[in-house]
């Protein structure tokens, strides 16, 4: 072979490995995917979000909230966006979800957006991931970029819900079991249930702590009495109204700050997974960590954790597809 041909094959050898190179790297999440094809999107979520929260602060929490279901069950492809049909009852119209999964509205106001500046180009896997972020900072919290090219998911099916989902009933031994089946260690989950800082909980996720708690004690040891006697005259025993909802960390509900794990610390956290984090040396010494008045170091953690948690189970490159209208599946 004469080196003329050598240099070419050389060059198509290359030109080869580039093109498997990119399309591999395609496949992929990566910073500013909608950079070329739909300059801006992330801003359009962010503005919308923004506008959201501003007139109604509780909308934070239903899209944070949102982002975990739908990352915990099946992945994080907008599955918990989908509505039910005849035949098939969604992720959404899980007990789980439903009524108490909020913040739709804002998804759909940021999917119109995007649809009319650039249709068909940005999934609503990825706006949901990108509201969950905005919705943190909108109330003071850290703020990350994100990986984007998630595609969406083609499947949503109420029975994978709960199952998937930890329960508010959960110990130490059962969340961590929970978070590690999705590929996040105890210390993320310890991380994430920082998001219990704001937003707010139905009686019905922790009554089990205040009435008939074991056969020796009526009341959670681990709950702080003025704090579950509050708890008690807002959800009465026997039938509470099923639409009481009662704030998550009753100092600064709408600051989302590192205050959940003081609350914890002091027998405030509402739920048994809450107090659970506290039923070990290893797991207490963390949440005392995460307590620390300069919020540090659970404000560098939560970004961190946030971002494994918006990777689970991601579709990408041709996977899936991008829905025209984020409740129901392209036609
Ligand atoms: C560690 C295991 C977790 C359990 C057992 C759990 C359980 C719950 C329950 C039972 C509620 C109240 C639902 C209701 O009755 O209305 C709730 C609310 C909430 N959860 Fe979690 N959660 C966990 C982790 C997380 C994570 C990882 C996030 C996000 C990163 C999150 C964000 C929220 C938010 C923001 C709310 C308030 C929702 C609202 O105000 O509408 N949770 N959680
Ligand atoms: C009831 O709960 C308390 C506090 O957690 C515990 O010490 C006790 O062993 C429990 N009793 C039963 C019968 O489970």
């Amino acid at each position: 072979m004469d080196q003329k041909n050598a240099a070419l094959l050389f060059v198509i050898r290359f030109l080869v490995c580039l093109i498997f190179v990119s399309s591999v790297v395609q496949a992929q999440l990566r910073p500013a995917f909608y950079l070329g094809s739909c300059f801006g999107a992330e801003s359009i979520v962010r503005e919308t979000v923004q506008n959201a929260v501003e007139s109604n602060p509780e909308t934070a929490a239903g899209l944070i909230r949102m982002h975990f279901h739908d990352c915990f069950v099946n992945g994080c492809d907008g599955s918990v966006l989908i509505d039910s049909t005849t035949g098939n009852q969604a992720e959404k119209d899980s007990f789980v979800n439903n009524p108490s999964l909020h913040g739709f509205e804002v998804i759909d106001a940021a999917k119109q957006a995007l649809e009319t500046k650039c249709p068909g180009i940005v999934s609503c896997a990825d706006i949901l991931a990108f509201a969950a972020r905005d919705s943190v900072a909108a109330l003071g919290g850290p703020r990350w970029p994100i990986r984007s090219g998630r595609r969406d998911g083609l499947v949503s099916r109420s029975s994978d819900v709960l199952s998937n989902i930890p329960a508010p009933t959960f110990n130490l031994q059962q969340l961590t079991q929970n978070f590690n089946n999705k590929g996040l260690s105890q210390e993320d989950m310890i991380t994430l249930s920082g998001a219990h800082t704001i937003g707010v909980s139905h009686c019905s996720s922790f009554t089990n702590r205040l009435y008939n708690f074991n056969s020796t004690t009526q009341q959670d040891p681990l709950l702080d009495n003025d704090f579950a006697n509050k708890l008690k005259a807002q959800c009465p025993n026997g039938n509470p109204n099923p639409n009481t909802v009662v704030e998550m960390d009753s100092l600064t509900p709408f600051l989302f700050d590192n205050s959940y794990y003081s609350d914890v610390r002091f027998g405030r956290g509402l739920f048994t997974s809450d107090e659970a984090l506290i039923t070990d040396p290893n797991t207490k010494q963390q949440v005392q960590a995460n307590s620390a008045f300069t919020q540090f170091p659970w404000r560098f953690k939560f970004p961190l954790a946030m971002i494994r948690m918006s990777e689970i189970g991601v579709l990408t490159g041709q996977q899936g597809e991008i829905r025209k209208n984020c409740h129901v599946i392209n036609s």
